[in-house]
This record gives C-alpha cells, sequence and structure tokens, in this order.
C-alpha cells in the first residue's frame, strides 16, 4: 500500500497542533478520482475543525481541507470525463491538506485557462458556497441591490466578484481602510467600515431608502436583527456562518411586514448529487468569466505544506485578503498567483 503525508491535527487546539504525518493513500470509490494535489486551499472552517467544532460529515476524510487543485492520478469504477493527468480543481468534504485526495468526479471543475493551479486552488469553496447561498437561494438578480458582510475575506471576494460580474450594486462591509480599498478594487460599489460606521444607514442610502434585496451575512447573532432592518420587501438573508455568535433576537413584525426570508444552510454535508448540479451550474455560468483578470481568485499568500500552522495563524489573525493557500507538491513552473 502506497502512503502519503498529510497535516494532522492531533487531538485538536491552536494552530501549533499541526504536523506532518505520514497515512495511506485514499482508494478512489465509485464514481470517483484520485487526485495528486498540487495546492490546497485554506477557508475558516478548516480552523474550526482543528478546534473540534467542525467535525467532518459521515464518510468525508478526517483529515482537513475542502478545496484542492492537482492532477488526476487514478479513476475509480465508473469514473466519467477525466483522464490520468488532466489538471482540476475541486470540492472536498474533507481530505485536502494531503498528498492525494479522492473525490467524486462530478465535484472536479477543469483549471480554468490563464490560471495557475494555487489559484485554481482557492476557488472551489467559495465559489460553491456563494453560488449556492446567493444565486441559487437567496435568488439574486441583475439590477437588484446586494450586501456581503466582510468582503474582504475570501467569502467575500467571491460574493463581490460574482454579484457584480451579474449586474447587481454591491455594498460591502470591512474591518478597515486598506481592506475597503481592497472590496472596492473587487468591485463593490460602497464599503461600510463596519467598526465605526452603521451598515443599516449605509444601506438605506445606498438603496435611496428602499432596503437591500438580499444580504449575505456570516456574522451571525449580532447582526441578523440588523440585517432585517436594512432589508427591502420581499428580501432576501443568507445567513452562512455566526462569527459574532449563535444567538439573536429579532422583530417578527419586520420580517412579515418586508415579507422577509432568512435562509441558512452549510456546504460540507451536501450529497453529492446537489454539489454535482453546483458544479455544473459554475462551469456554465461562472467558469467562461474567470477569463477576466479582475474576477479571478486573489492568493493573499502560499505556505508549504509543513507550514499549515503559519497558514492557520494568518488566518485566525484576520490581516488576510482573498485567500490563502499551502503548497502540497507545486509543480515546477507553476507560478503561484501570489
Ligand atoms: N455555510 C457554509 O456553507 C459555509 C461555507 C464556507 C464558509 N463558511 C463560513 O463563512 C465564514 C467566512 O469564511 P472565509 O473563509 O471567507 O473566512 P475569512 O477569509 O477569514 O473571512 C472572514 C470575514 O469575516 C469578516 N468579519 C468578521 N467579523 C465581522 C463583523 N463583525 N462585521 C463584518 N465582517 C466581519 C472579516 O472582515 P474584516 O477582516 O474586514 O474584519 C473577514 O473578511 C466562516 O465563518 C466560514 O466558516 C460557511
Amino acid at each position: 500500500m502506497s502512503t502519503m503525508r498529510y497535516v494532522d491535527y492531533g487531538a485538536g487546539g491552536g494552530p501549533d497542533v499541526l504536523r506532518i504525518a505520514q497515512c495511506e493513500r485514499p482508494l478512489p470509490r465509485e464514481g470517483e478520482v484520485l487526485l495528486e494535489v498540487a495546492y490546497a486551499g485554506v477557508n475558516r472552517p478548516d480552523c474550526a475543525q482543528r478546534i473540534g467544532r467542525y467535525p467532518p460529515p459521515p464518510g468525508a476524510s478526517p483529515i482537513i481541507g475542502l478545496e484542492v487543485a492537482g492532477r488526476v492520478a487514478a479513476l475509480g469504477p465508473g469514473a466519467q470525463r477525466w483522464q490520468i493527468g488532466d489538471a482540476v480543481c475541486a470540492l472536498v468534504p474533507g481530505g485536502g491538506y494531503a498528498e492525494f485526495c479522492a473525490v467524486p468526479a462530478t465535484h472536479c471543475l477543469p483549471v480554468p485557462p490563464g490560471l495557475s493551479l494555487a489559484q485554481a486552488a482557492a476557488l472551489p469553496e467559495t465559489c460553491f458556497t456563494v453560488w449556492d447561498n446567493v444565486f441559487v437561494r437567496a435568488r439574486l438578480k441583475a439590477g437588484e441591490s446586494f450586501l456581503v458582510h466582510g468582503g474582504a475575506g475570501g467569502i467575500g471576494t467571491t460574493a463581490i466578484q460574482m454579484a457584480s460580474a451579474f449586474g447587481a450594486r454591491v455594498l460591502t462591509t470591512a474591518g478597515d481602510e486598506a481592506k475597503a480599498d481592497y472590496c472596492l478594487e473587487a468591485g463593490a460599489e460602497r464599503v461600510v467600515l463596519y467598526r465605526n460606521e452603521d451598515f443599516v444607514a449605509a444601506a438605506m442610502d445606498f438603496s435611496g431608502g428602499m432596503g437591500l434585496d438580499v444580504v449575505l451575512d456570516m456574522v451571525g447573532g449580532p447582526y441578523l436583527e440588523r440585517d432585517l432592518e436594512a432589508l427591502a420587501m420581499d428580501g432576501r438573508i443568507a445567513v452562512i456562518a455566526f462569527m459574532g455568535g449563535a444567538q439573536a433576537t429579532i422583530d417578527v413584525v419586520k420580517l412579515l411586514r418586508k415579507r422577509a426570508s432568512i435562509i441558512g444552510s452549510t456546504l460540507r454535508p451536501r450529497s453529492v448529487a446537489y454539489k454535482a448540479e453546483l458544479a455544473a451550474e459554475l462551469e456554465r455560468h461562472w467558469w467562461p468569466r474567470l477569463a477576466d483578470v479582475r474576477l479571478q481568485p486573489v492568493v493573499h499568500s502560499v505556505f508549504a505544506l509543513e507550514e499549515a500552522a503559519k497558514a492557520h495563524a494568518l488566518m485566525e489573525s484576520g490581516t488576510h485578503s482573498g485567500k490563502i493557500v499551502l503548497a502540497v507538491r507545486p509543480e515546477t513552473g507553476d507560478g503561484n498567483g501570489s
């Protein structure tokens, strides 16, 4: 049996628990391909898994990591479409911080022309999440107004890029001036400095007093009531995390009067079939747009696999803008996009 290197988190704890270890390579199951991983994207849920607050769903690899880019190394029984050697990126329910990763063939997407493997590794988690929550579930349309909290984060950047590319007007929140400039560069029309400005007042001003059509919120508890206040009639709030706390009190009268919808979901435990549908929609609607440099993923920094602890410490410091990526088995000549 062949072995591989991966990042282990032992009994869990701070970033320093992350260590290189050896285990058996996964075998691709029915409909899966085995990827030789060049780069793995780092996402905030990875930190939650490391400290024991985000266990992998049943059947998923216990290894941290939700997205990878690399080459197809083997085909499982019945795996369609890909050939050995194809360069792909993939959404995975776990197993990304490793030299090899098995993934349903339908969750792989081609590396878009002009993008490095490092940039491609930064695509799947945020693209699947934003597409599902903002466009499928909250039904954002061209001409509508949209607020994404934390526009300088991984999810936030993709949400700004996608919403503005599809013709929505984008308002976002950011923690400081440098991040605000970054958000404007990414395509936001206006940025609220959330530490000293009220986003509800800014939303009303931004929408000419009408309120916003869609809000994407990862702050949760302390923001939900204010999201609702900032909302237009028939507005939709998609909640994807609770970085500020899990408990909220809302004025139900406002919810009814605005005919508002509050939607919540987590991507990781969704079915193989559901994620395959999202992959197909992204390939049709978003992948062609990635030819535009302004819509390509922004890689803030690349760390070696051995430096996963540094990558997690950076993520938790919140000083990054865009995405953090781990170089697992980078290919010679692959620009890392940073
Ligand atoms: N439900 C799902 O399916 C799903 C999928 C993927 C990710 N997520 C969640 O989405 C969240 C973001 O993930 P990520 O990888 O994009 O993390 P990230 O890159 O660290 O971004 C986090 C963002 O949150 C912002 N933020 C923190 N506190 C805020 C506040 N009080 N007001 C406004 N913004 C605030 C930060 O803004 P500043 O840096 O400007 O302060 C930062 O831009 C995580 O909690 C993750 O678990 C959920």
